[in-house]
């Protein structure tokens, strides 16, 4: 194998609290501990297609482990194997892989590390089956990549919507109101469970569990004959009704995941406002949950990943993507990784430990 002396970098994908702590951490890791030099390609895959991309040395990823972002900018929209562009007005795809390929080998990049969730280690797998060194990290604060313990950004995200439930609790108690908190979670619930654990919530809904409108009705007036006035919601934006369908806000257009969900908690509040008479008020988290800051563990886990990400690309173990199991790191196979989304399984020791302090999951 033919030594390698320079690698790309890019991120993909929604963003994430820890983004810029992995890219300053295999950048330094790959200068300081190989004397190999890294580029960083602009909006992720996008960058690559265009060859858009900026040198990155120690001065460049100095000082940035505590910011929130990314440095070199994302997308969830561009797919090198069906790329949007626009010709004469009108929308028109190609499969821009082989275009992607050459500028990789025109810079003399011996791989790249992807930062990105299932949407983008997909396509690094797409890309690996062609013959390019990968090694893939996994990002989103949904927390919902398999083969991973955790996913960087998800701690950080839990503790915006913890943080939120504190505030919201002070407040539900004064005016004896119902409090829904939206958080985001499409298709698996990790956000709303343990931010609802930590955060004191009485009802959890999550999109593993269906819930019963009557159920939760039936949680918040037990409380009001226990003289608990007020409850706490908690609400995944992919959480649906027992026979029902989410809440799709919008459809985006050239994203590799075009439904955007959002709008369950209204739906919620008006029907439990409806069936109790209790004056019912949501607040959606959004992305407040993606930026700003990633906390301390955040940091420390993508800055793990960071050099675990260059010291595999590096030493020729391509096709992985760094994982966290136990308190170790290690890697496994790429296609591990996106064959299928981690949900929260409903018989977990998270979900009884909810049980039995009195949560109700809606069911
Ligand atoms: O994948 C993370 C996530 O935050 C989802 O929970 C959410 O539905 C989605 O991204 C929203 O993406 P954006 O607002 O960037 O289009």
């Amino acid at each position: 194998m033919a030594k390698i002396v320079r690698i790309g970098v890019l991120t993909g994908g929604g963003d994430c609290p820890g983004l810029n702590a992995v890219i300053r951490a295999v950048t330094k890791t790959a200068i300081n501990e190989y004397g190999v030099k890294v580029v960083g390609f602009r909006d992720g895959f996008k960058g690559l297609v265009e060859n858009d991309y900026i040198p990155l040395d120690l001065s460049s990823v100095s000082g940035i482990a505590h910011t929130g972002g990314t440095i070199l900018g994302t997308t969830n929209r561009d797919n090198p194997f069906h790329f949007h562009t626009v010709i004469d007005g009108q929308d028109h795809y190609s499969d821009e892989s082989a275009r992607a390929i050459a500028n990789m080998e025109r810079l003399g990049l011996g791989g790249l590390v992807v930062i990105g969730g299932d949407g983008s280690l997909n396509i690094a797998y797409r890309f690996e089956q062609l013959g390019v060194s990968i090694v893939g990290v996994p990002k989103t604060i949904d927390n919902d990549l398999s083969a991973t313990d955790v996913t960087f950004g998800f701690h950080t995200a839990v503790n915006t919507a913890s943080e939120a439930l504190d505030r919201l609790h002070t407040t539900a108690e004064s005016h004896h109101r119902v409090m829904i908190l939206e958080v985001m979670g499409r298709y698996a619930g990790w956000i709303a469970l343990y931010a609802g654990i930590s955060g004191g919530a009485d009802v959890i809904l999550i999109p593993e569990i269906p819930y019963k409108i009557e159920s939760v009705v039936d949680k918040i007036m037990q409380r009001h004959k226990q003289d608990k006035k007020f409850s706490i919601i908690v609400v995944a934006e992919g959480a649906t009704p027992k026979g029902g369908e989410m809440v799709v806000q919008k459809l985006v257009a050239n994203s590799h995941d075009p439904v955007r969900l959002g709008g369950i908690g209204n739906k919620l509040a008006e029907q439990i406002e409806g069936l109790t008479g209790i004056e019912t008020r949501v607040t959606v988290l959004g992305h407040l949950q993606r930026g700003g800051p990633p906390i301390p563990y955040d940091r420390i886990l993508a800055t793990r990943y960071g050099v675990a990400a260059a010291e595999n690309l590096i030493e020729g173990h391509s096709g992985n993507m760094v994982s966290l199991q136990g308190n170790r790191i290690t890697t496994v196979p790429l296609q591990d990784a996106i064959s299928e989304l981690r949900r929260v399984p409903i018989d977990s020791d998270m979900i009884r430990t909810g049980r039995s302090v009195g949560i109700s999951f809606g069911d």
